[in-house]
Order: structure tokens, then C-alpha cells, then sequence
């Protein structure tokens, strides 16, 4: 089965878009893997740059991705929506139509809470550690 998996984070610039890298680096075909934000200030601008370099050194190139804000299709197009945080949750909890998706945390298959979000915390790096355990505890799962 090829899965359907959409990251969200607030301003999909640091923590949704290194999720979609990672876990298309851990799924490769199996899955199609897009990301969003539930914010849309920065639609259309490519990953933050500190987000990006940090990214790199761990081989994931995250140049080409564009933010965009999520949708209401996004819950039929998707059959899993992955929150990177507790309030993400809630915003698409509160926006989710009826669809097919399963709306779940991305640290679920590490036990769920929230991964940090480094545009406020600096911590690249750290936030990085948690979305590359998360991607290859959800590839062993899926
Ligand atoms: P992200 O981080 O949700 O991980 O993309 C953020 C980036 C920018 C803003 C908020 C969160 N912002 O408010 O501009």
C-alpha cells in the first residue's frame, strides 16, 4: 500500500518540511509525503534558512520545498496528517472536515508530545534529532 502522509507545523519554514524530507528519505516509494502549515505568512517561501543548512549536514536538502498553509481537501488527499506540535493538532482538529485522513502526532511511534519549535528555540539541531527518530520509527510501522 502506498500511504499518504501530510506534515504540519505552524509556519511550514523549520519542522514540517524537514519531517516531509525525512520521511521520504525513510519511505522513498512507499509513500507520497507532502507538508503544510496552518499558518500562511510565509506561502510560497522556501525552508528557513538556518532550518536548511542544519538539514544539510544530516543529508537532507530541503531547498526546493514552498511553504503552503493546509487545506480542507488536504483531509480526503491524505489518508495520515501528522502534527508536529499539540497546538497544530488542535488547529486541524478544529478544520478537519469529516475526511478520510487519520490526524495523529509525528512523535506518536516515539510515545507523541510536541517536537520544539526551533525558530523560537534556535535549537536546530535538536529538533532535527527528533524528526529523524520519528521518520525511522515510522518507517519500521508503516
Ligand atoms: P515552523 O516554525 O512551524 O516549524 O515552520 C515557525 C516558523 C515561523 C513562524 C512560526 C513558526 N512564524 O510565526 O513566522
Amino acid at each position: 500500500m502506498t500511504h499518504r502522509i501530510l506534515c504540519v507545523c505552524l509556519g511550514n519554514i523549520c519542522r514540517s518540511p524537514t519531517a516531509e524530507a525525512a520521511l521520504r528519505a525513510e519511505l522513498g516509494g512507499r509513500a507520497t509525503i507532502d507538508s503544510a502549515g496552518t499558518g500562511n505568512w510565509h506561502v510560497g517561501k522556501p525552508p528557513y534558512g538556518p532550518m536548511q543548512a542544519a538539514a544539510l549536514t544530516r543529508g537532507l536538502d530541503l531547498s526546493a520545498l514552498r511553504a503552503r498553509q493546509v487545506r480542507p481537501a488536504d483531509f480526503q488527499r491524505f489518508d495520515l496528517i501528522l502534527a508536529m506540535d499539540a497546538t497544530n493538532h488542535a488547529d486541524l482538529a478544529a478544520m478537519d472536515p469529516g475526511g478520510a485522513a487519520r490526524l495523529a502526532m509525528y512523535l506518536e511511534p516515539l510515545g507523541g508530545g510536541d517536537v520544539p519549535d526551533p525558530y523560537y528555540t534556535r535549537d536546530f539541531d535538536g529538533a532535527l534529532d527528533l524528526v529523524l527518530r520519528a521518520a525511522r520509527a515510522w518507517a519500521s510501522r508503516l
